[in-house]
Parts: structure tokens; sequence; C-alpha cells
């Protein structure tokens, strides 16, 4: 299974992708977390990339090419995968299909997570990731345990919010054309619960 996971910023790529990971043990590759990872690392790229994302901007399209490429050499990666936050521009879907075709495997589908505008902000300003595990949590629809080491992610500000979705409505909406041409795009309602989400995916994935 070689599935994309698209959606707005804070749709519910990462808690879906997870989820998705355990039960079909492949690994979830989100270039979100490779670029806060080389952040913290405080490699030149990481910092570099950290100049867009705290600006809300999308990090140029051959520094996440690059990382994705490097990812999908792992081992790990053999049985299938779930790309979620990458591709995010025509220039990466096309870069990532030369890719796949060079393996000779194939995407097997594209999932969009459609959630509407005014959910997004509360689902991003809320949340908080668990530094010590990278689990994902919500303040109001998935409280953190008591002893969790909380995180508040420096782009989830409401303005910079804002800016993140300017950048998707100008740059990653236009994947969604991309691929339904490619027959490739299932949409899945993203409002709900996180057990109603899961299940809607597991359908649009035929599992
Ligand atoms: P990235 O980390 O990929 O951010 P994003 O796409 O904006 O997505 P998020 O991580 O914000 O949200 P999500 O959809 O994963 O939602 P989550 O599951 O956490 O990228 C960050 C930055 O890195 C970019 O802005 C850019 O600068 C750079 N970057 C990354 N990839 C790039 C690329 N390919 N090209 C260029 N630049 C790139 O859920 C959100 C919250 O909602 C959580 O609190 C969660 O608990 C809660 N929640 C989830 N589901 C539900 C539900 N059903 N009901 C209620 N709450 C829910």
């Amino acid at each position: 299974m070689r599935v994309v996971l698209l959606g707005a910023p804070a749709s519910g790529k990462g808690t879906q992708g997870q989820l998705l990971s355990e039960r079909h043990g492949i690994p979830k590759i989100s270039t979100g977390d490779m670029l806060r990872a080389a952040k913290a690392a405080g490699t030149p790229m990481g910092l570099e990339a950290a100049r867009f994302m705290n600006e809300g901007k999308l990090v140029p399209d051959e520094v996440v090419i690059g990382l994705v490429a490097e990812r999908l050499e792992a081992a790990d990666c053999a049985p299938g995968f779930i790309l979620d936050g990458f591709p995010r521009t025509v220039p990466q879907a096309e870069a990532l299909d030369a890719l796949l075709a060079s393996k000779g495997m194939p995407l097997s589908v594209v999932v969009q997570l459609d959630v509407p505008r005014e959910l997004l902000l509360e689902r991003a300003t809320l949340r908080r990731t668990d530094v010590r595990t990278g689990q994902i949590y919500h303040l109001k629809y998935n409280p953190p345990p008591p002893d969790a080491q909380l995180e508040h992610r420096a782009d989830d500000r409401e303005e910079t919010v804002n800016k993140r979705l300017v950048e998707y409505d100008a740059m990653t909406a236009a994947l969604l054309p991309y691929y339904h041409e490619r027959s490739l795009l299932r949409r899945v309602d993203g409002v709900g619960t996180m057990q109603e989400i899961t299940e809607r995916l597991g359908q649009a994935l035929g599992t």
C-alpha cells in the first residue's frame, strides 16, 4: 500500500497517518516531522527550512524532494508507506511520480481529508505534541495524559496558521486536479470523531 494523505494544515493527516501506519505495519513519512527534526538538530538545512516554516511558507521543493527520495530508499518502505504532507506542489508530485516509476512502485491511492476552514484553526491552535513520543494531542478533542511533555508548535499560532492556509490554497490545492486526472484521488469527509474518520479512510482504501 503506497498512500499519499493530502489535506489542509491541521486536517488530521498526521493523526490518521499514524493510525494507518500502526494498523498496516508500514511507515508514515511526514516531511513536516523530518524538517522539525532537522531544525531541532540544528543542521544547516534544518535552520534554513525553519525560516520558511516560521513564516508559514513552503520549504523549497528541492529540499523536501531530496529528503523524501533518501527516506524512500530505506528497507522499511519496501512493503509500502504513507506520505503525510508530501507532495505539496505539482513539481513535488512530478518528482515523486518519477522516483516511484524508477522503482516500479506506483502510488496506490491519494486521499484528501476535507475539513472546513473554521474547524482547521481550532484544531491547529489547540494542538499539542508530546516531545518524547511524537504523539499528537488536542486540548479539547484528544486531551493529553498528565505526564505528557507538551510542545506547542511554533507555526501553530493563529497568525501563522492563517498564512499556512493561504499557502495551502495557493500551492497545494492544485494537487487535487493533478491526482484526479490520474484517477488516484479519493475524498474523505474529515469532520467527525477520529474513529469515524479512520473508518471512512478504511473504506476509501478498501481495507
Ligand atoms: P506539516 O507538519 O506537514 O504541517 P501541515 O500540513 O500544515 O499539517 P499539520 O501537521 O498542521 O496537520 P495535520 O493535517 O497532520 O493534522 P493533525 O493530525 O496534527 O508541515 C509544517 C511546515 O513544514 C509547512 O508549513 C512547511 O513550511 C513545511 N513543509 C512540510 N512539508 C513540506 C513540503 N512537502 N513542501 C514544502 N514545505 C513543507 O491534527 C491537527 C489537530 O487536530 C491535532 O491536535 C489533533 O489531535 C486534532 N484532530 C485530528 N483529528 C481530529 C478529529 N477528527 N476531531 C477533532 N480533532 C482532531
